[in-house]
C-alpha cells in the first residue's frame, strides 16, 4: 500500500442525513433520491440516518422505507435511529420499526439497553468501524397530537454514560446519532427532546467527538465543553425537502474523521440540493477544532 493510499484508510468519512420522506408535498422523493445518489457517489465508509423516515407510521410507508433503504445500501454500510413520526402512532414492532431492523443492529455487546413495544432492537447500538464508534439512541416515543417531543429515558442515559468512558478508553472516536437535538433549548418545548439537560450531564461527563441529529430541518452547529475536550453537535436538513420559506432545501454532511497527533481532526463539507439545476453540490466546508 503506497503512503498516500494508506493516508486515505486512516481517514473515515461518515454521510449523514435527516431523512424524511413523502412528509407532504413541499418533501420529495426525487429530492431524496437526488440526495442518496450524491451520497452513493461520494461513497462515505458509513452513512447515519438520523430520522424520521416515515410520515406517520402507516404499514404501507414502512414497507416502502425497508425497500427504499434496501436499494441504497446495505445494513452494514447504513446506520439508522428513529424520529418521532417513526412512532408517531402506537404499532407494533413486527408491522413498523422491524423493516428497518437490520440498519439498527449493532455489533459489540451493550450491557444495559432499552427495548420497546414499537422498537424491539435494542438501544443504545454500537458500531465499531475501524477507529470511529458510531453509538445510535432512540428518542422516538408516541407523543399526543402536535407534540413531536422525544424521550432518552434513565436505561439508555446510563449506558450511553458507560459506553462513551468505555469507547474513549478503548481510544475510539466517539460518534452520537439522536434524532432530537441532544442540548437544552435547542427546540421549542413541544418539539424539543425531554431529557435533554440529562444527555448534557451525560456529554458533559465523559465526552463525545460528534453528535448527529436531525428534527429542526436546519443546519446547525453547536459546542458544548466536556471534560474531554470539546463535543460538536451538528444538525442537518431534511434529505427531501424541495424549498420552503422556514427550512432550507434538502441536504446533508460529509464528516472526515482524522487522528492527528494525538487528536482527533473532524472536517465538514455541507452538500445541498440546488432546485434550479437539481443537482446536489457542495454548499461549504471547514474543521471543527478541538
Ligand atoms: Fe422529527
Amino acid at each position: 500500500m503506497g503512503s498516500a493510499r494508506r493516508d486515505f484508510a486512516l481517514k473515515r468519512t461518515i454521510g449523514v442525513m435527516n431523512w424524511r420522506l413523502n412528509r407532504h408535498r413541499l418533501h420529495s422523493p426525487a429530492v431524496a433520491l437526488a440526495i442518496a445518489a450524491d451520497i452513493v457517489r461520494n461513497a462515505p465508509d458509513h452513512v447515519a440516518l438520523t430520522g424520521d423516515i416515515v410520515n406517520v407510521a402507516a404499514r404501507e410507508e414502512f414497507v416502502a422505507a425497508g425497500r427504499w433503504m434496501k436499494a441504497f445500501g446495505a445494513p452494514d454500510w447504513i446506520s439508522f435511529v428513529p424520529g418521532n413520526h417513526d412512532t408517531y402512532v402506537r404499532m407494533n414492532w413486527e408491522d413498523g420499526l422491524a423493516h428497518l431492523e437490520p440498519y439498527m443492529l449493532g455489533d459489540m455487546r451493550v450491557p444495559l439497553t432499552q427495548e420497546t413495544p414499537q422498537i424491539a432492537a435494542p438501544f443504545p447500538y454500537v458500531r465499531l468501524r475501524r477507529n470511529v464508534a458510531l453509538i445510535g439512541l432512540s428518542t422516538a416515543v408516541p407523543q399526543p397530537l402536535h407534540r413531536a417531543a422525544g424521550i432518552l429515558g434513565r436505561t439508555q442515559l446510563d449506558s450511553l454514560s458507560y459506553l462513551l468512558s468505555d469507547l474513549r478508553e478503548r481510544g475510539y472516536a466517539r460518534v452520537l446519532m439522536i434524532h432530537h437535538p441532544p442540548l437544552p433549548g435547542l427546540a421549542s418545548p413541544r418539539k424539543a427532546l425531554f431529557d435533554a439537560g440529562q444527555l448534557r450531564d451525560v456529554l458533559e461527563a465523559q465526552g463525545a467527538e460528534l453528535v448527529l441529529h436531525g428534527h429542526n430541518h436546519e443546519h446547525m452547529l453547536n459546542t458544548l465543553n466536556s471534560r474531554f475536550g470539546t463535543v460538536h453537535v451538528l444538525g442537518v436538513p431534511s434529505a427531501s425537502l424541495v424549498e420552503s420559506e422556514h427550512h432550507p432545501v434538502a441536504g446533508w454532511n460529509l464528516y472526515r474523521i482524522q487522528r492527528q497527533a494525538g487528536k482527533w481532526q473532524i472536517e465538514v463539507t455541507i452538500r445541498s440540493f440546488d432546485p434550479a439545476s437539481r443537482q446536489v453540490s457542495r454548499l461549504t466546508d471547514f474543521a471543527l477544532s478541538s
